[in-house]
């Protein structure tokens, strides 16, 4: 029976605490820094910050735990996995180096690039005068992007040469810190987006799925993005034949290009000319992981074991292959600009039609308090995209917390297409 440390605390490890809580060799969840909604199904860690490795080391140790997941970025790039691995502690994610796919644009288009990645057409800068004058001869619109992480904020897209010159010089004059001072600048691509989710251990991998995300804070994709606002799975778009092609052309010829284990996130564009690689993540989408896990019926003990222990080759994933998922996120009115925390949430022991996982949330007194931008998770599942679209909205309804607000379109694109509506 197994001992799990999770760190993380949004929708996604939730996720994936409810995930792990399915399997049927879990001794117990703990979770570092966890939410009101993860409080409930595992053990929140108190007192340790998710840079204090050596606590986290000693943690570990004392509570004799069997490995760690690891769900979002900033520990990842900043070697928590390797530090782990030192000490001979068993832990899921890559390492310091892998994460670099993620940390750092020009290293994740240097790798996919020298092994022949279909991706837009780049070239990277460190001066505002070369930048300029580059983007300007690419012609409009293009994209620039940051090298180094920017919480999905440092990529701008400029319809003309003054918005482009305007962003380049934001950029080198610091608005981005440190992650601006080299920026990638790269043709535009046309197309739709799918989000890509890759088991890796090393050496062997197994696909786990498509998600789509609905970045823009409005309905009908208006406004300023966000962390995202919510996703659906499986892709109605893509089919097995699209699959394979984005695997042989993209997946498996960047896993030549680097030793990884942990979650490979491909954030595509499908366009005319097909596929094409937009940009790496290392670990689990938020809000995709909530759209994604559940289709899984494997062990997620068994999975993430046999990734840790790279015999990936030795098991079969199986999903619940009817299973539609829409997940709608509930925010804090404001966000993603200013937003008011400490607002009660009522209302969610009403729900029985959807599951509710937890994002910005706190407990205090008994009650639940919005604690962040991106406040709930609203996940409904059926054998249609259409009646789970209803399900995770007639949940909604019940929600009784007036400085909240969500799209109201989430997965609707999805109810009219194949695989849709019955
Ligand atoms: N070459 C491109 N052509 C068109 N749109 C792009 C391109 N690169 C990025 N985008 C858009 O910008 C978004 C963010 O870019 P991405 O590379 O995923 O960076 P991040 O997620 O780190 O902000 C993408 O989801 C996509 O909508
Ligand atoms: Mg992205």
């Amino acid at each position: 029976m197994k001992k799990i440390l999770v760190i993380g605390s949004g929708g996604r490890e939730h996720a994936i605490c409810e995930q792990f809580r399915k399997s049927t060799k879990l001794d117990q969840i703990f979770c570092l820094p966890g939410n009101a909604g993860i409080s409930e199904i595992a053990q929140i860690v108190d007192g340790i910050k998710i840079d204090e490795h050596q606590k986290i080391i000693d943690f570990c140790q004392k509570n004799k735990i069997d490995f760690v997941f690891v769900g979002p970025e900033q520990p990842l790039v900043a070697g928590l996995v390797d530090d782990l691995e030192k000490v001979g502690i068993r832990v899921f994610g890559p390492n310091k180096n892998a994460a670099q796919l993620e940390g750092s644009k020009i290293f994740m288009k240097k790798i996919v690039s020298e092994n022949g990645v279909p991706t837009a057409a780049y070239e990277t800068f460190t001066d505002e005068k070369s930048a300029t004058e580059f983007a300007k001869k690419l012609g409009f619109p293009c994209v620039i992007k940051t090298d180094g992480l920017a919480a999905g904020k440092g990529v701008i897209i400029p319809q003309n040469f003054e918005e482009a010159e305007a962003a380049i010089k934001e950029v080198f004059a610091g608005k981005f810190g440190a992650a601006g001072n080299k920026i990638i600048i790269e043709e535009f691509l046309d197309g739709f987006e799918a989000s890509y989710f890759v088991l890796c251990d090393g050496k062997n991998f197994v696909p786990l799925g498509f998600a789509h995300d609905h970045k823009r804070v409005g309905d009908n994709d208006t406004g300023p993005n966000t962390g995202g606002m919510g996703t659906y799975a499986p892709s109605p778009f893509i089919d097995k034949k699209l699959e394979e092609e984005i695997i042989e052309k993209i997946i498996r010829p960047s896993l030549r290009g680097i030793e990884f284990r942990g979650i490979l996130f491909a954030g595509l564009m499908i366009g005319s000319k097909g596929p094409k690689l937009l940009e790496y993540n290392v670990r689990f989408g938020d809000p995709e992981t909530q759209v994604i896990l559940p289709r899984i019926k494997t062990d997620f003990i068994d999975l993430i074991e046999a990734a840790i222990e790279g015999r990936l080759n030795e098991i079969k994933v199986e999903f619940d292959e009817e299973k539609k998922l829409v997940c709608v996120v509930m925010c804090a009115k404001g966000y993603p600009e200013n937003y008011e925390k400490g607002t009660e949430i009522k209302g969610l022991e009403k729900i029985s039609e959807a599951k509710i996982l937890h994002a910005g949330t706190l407990k205090k007194d008994g009650k639940i308090l919005a604690n962040g931008g991106r406040v709930l998770n609203i996940v409904a599942e059926a054998n249609s995209f259409e009646s789970a679209r209803n399900k995770a909205y007639e949940a909604i309804a019940k929600i009784d917390w007036k400085e909240g607000f969500c799209r109201k379109d989430i997965g609707l694109k999805a109810s009219f297409e194949k695989g849709g509506g019955a």
